[in-house]
């Protein structure tokens, strides 16, 4: 029996017919069909009988979802039948991603639209604007508290400028995506203002304890996320009482565990989606559901409401795609794209954090093993889905290296990450870089780290000594992690800024709405004095722009870059060098070396022979030192080789 049949049968044909016409109501019939199991089977594990056939949660989130289809704009229908044509899309070469703060770039969302061939110059096809829905007033965690889901805040514009905007990138081949915050909404969201007022609904869609002892139990195990300016998990309301807030005490948690939660989010997600959006980041996924005893992260339930938003979205917006923002550990990290005891199809894309901690972790020791070896032993993503490969972003990095894999190579994982928090915060002799420690936690001894890319590659401290050859140097450290990030398999993420190499905005501390968190430094306003100077090659703006539009070139023409391959890391016997060969089954293999050196390296032949290369030609290098004789690979110090076989 399908699904329509035993939800509703003859009556939820019915309606479809009568909402979406003869055709459209087939193909919505038809993917209900085909995504029953990925709707069912999580939401009866998660909400038991409330789900189940006599339960009308499901198939009220299934009507939920044909209103939106009813709902959906023409042009993003066609958008939808085109992706469901070539569901590989996302997967192509061409996808390259740049991330920005409307604000921060072009002032608004106006201001952007007049920005695009800036983006179309870098090759861009993938927009990631950081969170613009309307936030709290004040302080607001960079927009990640927010009072309404469905107005854009009133600085950078309006919800038609953002359906505006979706339709100039899509005009272009580029698609949107914006954050949705679904683990918290503001303290001054409907919601939680009702739930003050004492609305037991409300109250439900909250965790909410009458006392302290909830929140003890939970606290024994549960790691802080803000320990210097956000402490504790749980803030206390007057009238209410305890309420979890696992970041800022305005970020309220929203309970998972209540149906009502999960209808209005997924309301959320399909209203923007017809406004437009073709991505959604989904915020802090790890944190969605609680269980006493753990951390309260990455628990099977978070999988299984996202599994279900997947399958209900794709009902009524099939081009629609879903990102994880889950920073956690290796291990915790391919389930999100789905890669459980098997695959169950869940976001489509997810940050590969371990990939850019391991990058700043070479960039440091100037050693490659302990990524060639934490990167090797991981488990492939689906083919289905892809990573979003990244240098930087507007967090804070986190040492995500586990005690195995430093042990593996001779390390001790807690003295490593500490090490790393010292090199980037420019304390440890000898350090390139500019950075600042980022909640130093002295109870656990755990630090994470601000900086713009720039500024950890070393170009702040060069032009501040004045030093040219400091310079070049760190332009080619910069470059070289972008070359990694645009070869290593998934979308590269380009963070606004770095294009340019933009230093350390450090003007944060005298803001008292930034003040109070450092990652405002890595979060500077474009600087479009500068990027005007992005043609000139002699000047620092022109060398790294020239290296990243170059890089997406080159990347465009290489099938073997597509997501739904593998990546696989090759030993070459020099400490310096990550070497990664990529294969897409449609494609002759590449290879990818990159030396994280201050000499030059010659990497010979049978390297190449290893990665199975035939007749292997450079297809792009650092300019000028890198050469491929027919016996060996000539990189210079910092520098990378792309090679391709026939
Ligand atoms: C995400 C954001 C981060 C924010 C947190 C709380 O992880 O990237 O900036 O502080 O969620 O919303
Ligand atoms: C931690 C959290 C992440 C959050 C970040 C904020 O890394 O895991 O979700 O965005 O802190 O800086």
């Amino acid at each position: 029996m399908t699904l329509a049949a035993r939800l509703g049968g003859a009556a939820l044909e019915q309606a479809a017919r009568d909402r979406l016409g003869p055709a459209e109501a087939d193909a919505f019939l038809a993917r209900l069909d085909q995504l029953s199991f990925d709707i069912t089977e999580p939401l009866e594990q998660v909400y038991g009988a409330a789900a189940g056939d006599g339960g009308s949660l499901i198939a009220g989130l299934i009507m939920d979802a044909l209103d939106a289809a009813a709902r959906r704009p023409a042009a993003l229908r066609m958008l939808d039948r085109r992706r469901e044509i070539d569901p590989a899309w996302f997967q192509r070469s061409r996808m390259i991603g740049y991330v920005c703060y409307a604000d921060r770039f072009a002032g608004s969302l106006a201001g952007l639209r007049g920005r695009l061939d800036y983006l179309a110059e870098l090759g861009v096809s993938y927009l990631h604007l950081m969170p613009l829905l309307r936030p709290r007033a004040g302080d607001s965690d960079g927009g990640y508290a927010v009072t309404d889901y469905d107005a854009v805040d009133p600085r950078l514009g309006t919800m038609a400028e953002l359906e505006e905007l979706a339709a100039d990138l899509h005009a272009r081949g580029m698609a949107l995506c914006i954050d949705l915050v679904l683990n918290h909404t503001a303290a001054e969201h409907p919601w939680a203002r009702q739930a003050q007022a004492g609305d037991p609904a409300c109250k439900d869609m909250y965790l909410i304890y009458p006392d302290r002892a909830g929140p003890d139990e939970y606290e024994r195990t549960l790691p802080e996320v803000f320990p210097d300016n956000a402490p504790g998990s749980f803030t206390e309301v007057p009238g209410l009482g305890w309420v979890w807030t696992t970041f800022h005490r305005y970020q309220w948690d929203l309970n998972w565990a209540s149906p009502s939660v999960l209808r209005a989010m997924l309301g959320v997600m399909l209203t923007l989606a017809n406004r437009g959006v073709d991505v959604l980041r989904l915020d802090a996924a790890p944190f969605l559901w609680k269980r006493k005893g753990t951390d309260c992260q990455n628990q099977p339930e978070a999988h299984l409401i996202v599994q279900a938003l997947r399958a209900l979205t794709r009902l009524a917006a099939p081009g629609l795609l879903l990102k994880a923002e889950a920073i956690v550990g290796p291990d915790q990290l391919v389930q999100y794209v789905g890669g459980h005891d098997r695959y169950r199809p869940e976001c489509d894309l997810a940050y590969d954090n371990q990939l850019m901690v391991m990058l700043w972790s070479t960039l440091a020791t100037r050693d490659a093993r302990l990524a060639g070896h934490a990167l090797s032993r991981r488990r492939p993503v689906p083919p289905a889905t892809a990573w979003v490969t990244y240098v930087r972003c507007h967090d804070d990095i986190g040492w995500a290296v586990t005690d195995t894999d430093a042990a593996a190579v001779g390390l001790d994982g807690y003295a490593h990450r500490r090490f790393l928090s010292e090199f980037y915060a420019g304390r440890f002799p000898g350090s390139f870089a500019r950075g600042a420690l980022f909640q130093d936690n002295p109870a656990t001894g755990d630090a994470r780290i601000s900086g713009t890319a720039a500024a950890l590659c070393g170009i702040e401290a060069a032009l501040g000594a004045g030093d040219r050859a400091g310079l070049a140097a760190a332009v080619r450290r910069l470059v070289s992690l972008y070359a990694v990030a645009f070869s290593f398999g998934g979308i590269p993420l380009i963070y606004m800024g770095d294009e340019l190499g933009i230093r350390n905005d450090h003007s944060w501390s005298r803001d008292p709405a930034q003040a109070g968190d450092n990652r405002w430094m890595h979060r500077p306003r474009m600087d479009w004095a500068a990027a005007a100077r992005r043609h000139d090659p002699s000047a620092l703006e022109g060398q790294v722009f020239g290296a990243l539009a170059a890089l997406s070139r080159a990347r465009r023409g290489l099938l073997a870059l597509r997501s739904g391959g593998q990546t696989e890391v090759i030993p070459t016997g020099h400490r310096s060098v990550l070497a990664f060969r990529r294969a897409h089954p449609r494609s002759a293999p590449f290879l990818s070396l990159t030396n994280f050196s201050d000499t030059a390296v010659t990497v010979d032949a049978e390297v190449i022979a290893r990665a199975g290369l035939n007749q292997a030609r450079l297809v792009h290098g650092t300019e000028p030192g890198t050469a491929l004789w027919a016996d060996r690979v000539q990189l210079p110090a910092w520098g990378f080789a792309w090679l391709a076989g026939r």
